[in-house]
């Protein structure tokens, strides 16, 4: 239960949020904190009040599992809460520390003077969740630090530092040492000296820059994703530099309303939702703890080695570096060095910073070398040979209860781990994605062997590593790769049927993807999956429709930008893809050849054709529950795939779409073409008119 305390130290009232983790408030919080103000209020004992959260000392905003649940008829809100605070004889001073986000710095802003702990962040971040700030945020942080830094502040909801902060006004103080009692001590001496303790509400904003509001449209309406949050953002911001204060918080009240009822709201919440819920493994309890890491090694240094080294480093965490090839090995290391200072470039790092990072990155000759490391992560080619051979050298050499890890696309990790029995309890598949350094998605493979206690330490490492960990079960792919599988054959089908490259791409990106199949495709290069291809092409069910097209595109050297052609073309040293005529020769040789007469198709047949695969494998996935659930499956397509966060992932879209809908159009695909056929859990959730499995 939260609770709300009232302090009293000599003339001065300590109110103490306690609502543990992060003193989020949530329902009873602000009827409590009210009924403490009125308490410090009554009588002439106190001459002050000093507002702070318990435990973290964090003043969280709003509960967000409470969003969009009615709230309880009479029980005051936030914004009752902010009204008692404004309504306060007393000054009432916030001490803020951790983060101060949304609702909680709403609240802090209410109050007379705003005090925090150096290390303190505060931002908006609401836009991130598809709504603007909701309790006054639009109409007072323009007031503190103008309508151009508020502007930026709310739309592109990153925090800023209590140092920032300051320097803009934001708080009075930033104050060194024990913070409760040095926000007492600030308390008291400005009390002594007769504040100023005037209310954001009643000051005026300062003169907005010519064209501000213009500008921010336009670059709003120029935003990948959702606008809405941000153009109704724009418009509270520039009410609080042009209506009385109660006109604006009406304002921002029904704009605040309006976005948070949207579909893409609601989208965005479910994937916020979704990602926490993701690190809830069945089968890993609390007793699960996790075992320390303090070391690493990456076997393999080349695309994704390198990143993972990274990974590794950038989290403080030393690792060795070993390749097979010393060459590889020190191109390997030049990457990594380019990477940095091209980071240290953009200014996002210090240049000491660079060689710290640098320093943790240890390059070995051999396995001998890294017996040592808590975790051992392969990226060496793959083949399974290759790969079995790397694990037998670690079964050797790495310390008893070491971690060992595979990065595998594909390969069956179970297989992998019955190589080493003895040490099958620690093997499993760690998918990082390209580029692994920045790529937040880690798809954390489960293989039947590995203990509870090896997935909680990989769970807590990936989070260490500042990733988004999603537990996938053994299978072809796993849970992402699999299901691309399906959407590029659509894709493919399609241009033989009659789309050219640059329409599938373009209605996908319609759709909410940063790119579409072809560029990307282009962009990874053609020729990984080509091998992959021929090296399977005899195990191919002759009769499953292939489209030979991208064969034919490697055959020729094309394998997409690297060698300046693929799918499209590019100009020397360009990255824009550029439709190619020889390209769609090929294309209509190809549809010839089979007999296919091309026809014009439209953006909603593209969509509906590489979109409803994801859904209908998804549906199989969440069935042989290789993914626990279907928000782990939308987790793995936003974070590792670049599904739009604002439809919320394949799943979540599906279910929004109507499931109904959805099988109807995949049954009816299914009389046309192959590979359609529906999946039985997706056929039954329709059937008992359900959503998907929880
Ligand atoms: N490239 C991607 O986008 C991507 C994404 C996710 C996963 N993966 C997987 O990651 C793994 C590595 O892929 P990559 O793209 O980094 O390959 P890569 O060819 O860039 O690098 C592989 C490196 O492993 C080294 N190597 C090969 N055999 C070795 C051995 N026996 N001992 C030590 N080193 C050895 C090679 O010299 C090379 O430097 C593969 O399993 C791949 O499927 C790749």
């Amino acid at each position: 239960m939260p609770t709300v305390t009232l302090e009293r130290q000599g003339r001065i009232g300590v109110i103490v949020i306690d609502n543990p983790p992060v003193n989020a408030m949530s329902w009873g919080v602000p009827g409590a904190m009210i009924a403490r103000l009125a308490e410090a209020n009554a009588g002439g004992a106190l001459d002050g009040i000093v507002l702070m959260g318990g435990g973290s000392g964090v003043i969280a905003g709003a509960d967000i599992r409470q969003f969009g649940q009615p709230w309880p008829a009479g029980e005051p809100n936030l914004r009752d809460m902010i009204t008692a605070v404004e309504a306060s004889a007393k000054p009432v001073i916030a001490a803020l520390k951790g983060s101060c986000l949304g609702g909680g710095l709403e609240l802090a802003m209410a109050c007379h003077q705003r005090v925090a702990a150096p290390k303190t962040m505060l931002g908006q971040p609401e836009i991130k969740l598809g709504f603007p700030p909701g309790a006054g945020g639009t109409q007072r942080l323009p007031r503190l630090v103008g309508a151009e830094r508020a502007l930026k502040m709310i739309l592109d909801g990153n925090p800023i530092s209590a140092i920032q902060a300051f320097e803009w006004g934001l708080i009075d103080a930033v104050l060194e040492g024990d913070l409760p009692a040095a926000a007492v001590a600030h308390a008291r001496a400005a009390i002594a000296a007769g504040g100023p303790f005037r209310l954001v509400r009643d000051r005026a904003s300062s003169p907005v820059p010519h064209g501000l509001f213009e500008t921010a449209r336009a670059e709003a309406a120029k935003r990948r994703g959702p606008q809405a949050a941000a153009l109704a953002s724009i418009d509270c911001v520039e009410a609080a530099t042009t209506l009385p204060f109660d006109q604006g918080l009406a304002k921002e009240r029904s704009a605040f309303e309006h976005c948070l009822a949207s579909e893409d709201s609601r989208a965005l919440r479910h994937v916020f939702f979704a990602e926490r819920a993701a690190a809830k493994v069945p089968g890993v309890g609390e007793d699960a703890k996790p075992q320390a890491i303090a070391s690493a090694a990456v076997i393999g240094s080349g695309t994704m080695g390198g990143g993972i080294a990274m990974c590794f480093a950038d989290a403080g965490i030393p690792v060795r570096l070993l390749d097979a090839d010393p060459a590889a090995l020190q191109r390997g290391l030049a990457t990594i060095r380019r990477n940095y200072e091209a980071t240290a470039a953009k200014g996002r790092i210090s240049a000491a910073e660079v060689e710290a990072r640098m320093g943790r990155i240890t390059p070995v000759s051999g396995f001998d070398q890294i017996g040592g490391a808590d975790i051992i992560i392969e990226a060496v080619f793959e083949e399974m040979a290759v790969k079995t051979e790397v694990f037998a050298k670690l079964d050797a050499n790495a310390k008893p209860g070491a971690i060992l890890a595979s990065n595998t696309s594909y390969l069956n990790v179970d297989a992998i781990a019955a190589t080493i029995p003895a040490r099958a309890g620690f093997v499993l598949g760690t998918h990082f994605f390209s580029p692994a350094n920045v790529m937040r998605l880690l798809e954390v493979v489960r293989t039947k062997t590995a203990s509870p206690q090896t997935l909680a330490s990989v769970l807590a490492l990936g989070r260490r590593l500042n990733k988004v960990p999603v537990v996938s079960g053994v299978c072809y792919g796993f849970i992402g790769n699999r299901m691309l599988e399906g959407y590029v054959r659509q894709a493919e089908f399609l241009l033989e049927e009659g789309c050219l490259p640059q329409q599938v791409d373009k209605a996908i990106t319609g759709f909410g993807f940063p790119m579409g199949p072809f560029a990307m495709a282009d962009m990874a290069g053609l020729d990984i999956s080509w091998r992959k291809r021929k090296s399977q092409s005899a195990a191919r069910d002759p009769r499953r429709r292939y489209s030979p097209i991208a064969d034919q595109l490697c055959e020729q050297g094309r394998f997409g930008q690297k060698t300046g052609a693929g799918w499209y073309r590019y100009d020397k040293g360009s990255r824009t893809p550029l439709a190619d005529p020889a390209v769609e020769a090929m294309i209509v040789a190809s549809a010839r050849s089979q007999g296919i007469s091309r026809r014009d198709i439209g953006p909603e047949e593209i969509t509906e054709r590489c979109l409803y695969p994801l859904v209908n494998e998804g549906a199989r996935i969440l069935e042989e529950r290789i993914a626990a659930r279907a928000g782990d499956i939308d987790t793995v397509w936003v974070n590792g795939y670049a599904f739009p966060p604002w439809k919320g992932g394949p799943m979540h879209w599906a279910s929004r779409l109507g499931l109904p809908k959805v099988l109807a159009s995949i049954t009816a695909f299914a009389k046309i073409h192959d590979g359609w056929d529906p999946a039985p859990l997706l056929v039954r959730a329709v059937q008992r008119n359900e959503g998907w499995p929880s």
